[in-house]
């Protein structure tokens, strides 16, 4: 039941899109420019900079706020499931992001609100391994989608790293269902990336640039 009520949480968190709102602020729909995506990436390719950091914090903040309200309903009641419990709401958070009921179900990737549930949910080291790689990626090959693909792979295997040291504090019992969220997290952004790789794989994926200009 816990289970079920923080993925709710999540996903109702997650319905808040932050660069779909400010593209109707400026009279755009995101999901019709660009890459289609409602995202980061594709707020700064198309509503420049300012929309793209705004998305950026907006997306991940509402992942975090979602764990943050779980850790406040459960941290007196079920303090050992905390752990499974907050990954569950940045799963949900990720859902809600991603197929958004009042927006027919058409969202972004998850990226933005996989980086919230990496902030808010594992330490330090993860953080600024995350960053480092992502940064290295988008810096050398321009290609986002790989930068957001790595980022998803390093927070899995992160939690296995973190269960086989046993620096959660939870019970072993939930160890395999962490490990399977975390992988639901990565297979829902391989599935969510599927036409970015076909590009890739054909050459055709867009580089990012960061001189783009807010359109008018
Ligand atoms: O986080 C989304 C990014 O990985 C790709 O975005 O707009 O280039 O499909 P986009």
């Amino acid at each position: 039941m816990e289970r079920v009520l923080c993925l709710l949480i999540g996903y109702v968190f997650g319905l808040f899109q932050t660069s779909y709102l400010y593209g109707k602020m400026h009279g755009i729909d995101i999901r019709e420019t660009g890459s289609g995506n409602a995202g980061t990436t594709n707020a700064l390719r198309t509503l420049g900079k300012r929309a793209g950091i705004i998305t950026l914090l907006g997306d991940a903040f509402k992942c975090v706020l979602a764990v943050v309200v779980v850790h406040l309903l459960y941290r007196s009641s079920r303090p050992e499931m905390l752990p499974l419990l907050s990954m569950y709401a940045g799963f949900g958070a990720v859902l809600g992001h991603n197929y958004p009921i009042q927006l027919g179900f058409k969202g972004g990737k998850g990226i933005a609100a996989t980086a919230g549930i990496i902030l808010s949910t594992t330490n330090v080291w993860v953080v600024l391994i995350c960053l480092a790689a992502f940064i290295a990626i988008v810096a050398t090959t321009r290609y986002v989608s790989v930068g957001s693909l790595v980022i998803v792979t390093i927070y899995l295997i992160s939690v296995i790293v973190r269960i086989y040291t046993g620096s959660y504090n939870t019970s072993p019992k939930y160890y395999w269902e962490m490990i399977l969220i975390a992988t639901l997290f990565l297979i829902s952004a391989v599935l969510k990336h599927r036409e970015n790789i076909k590009r890739l794989l054909n050459g055709t994926e867009n580089k990012i640039s960061f001189s783009s200009k807010k359109k008018e």
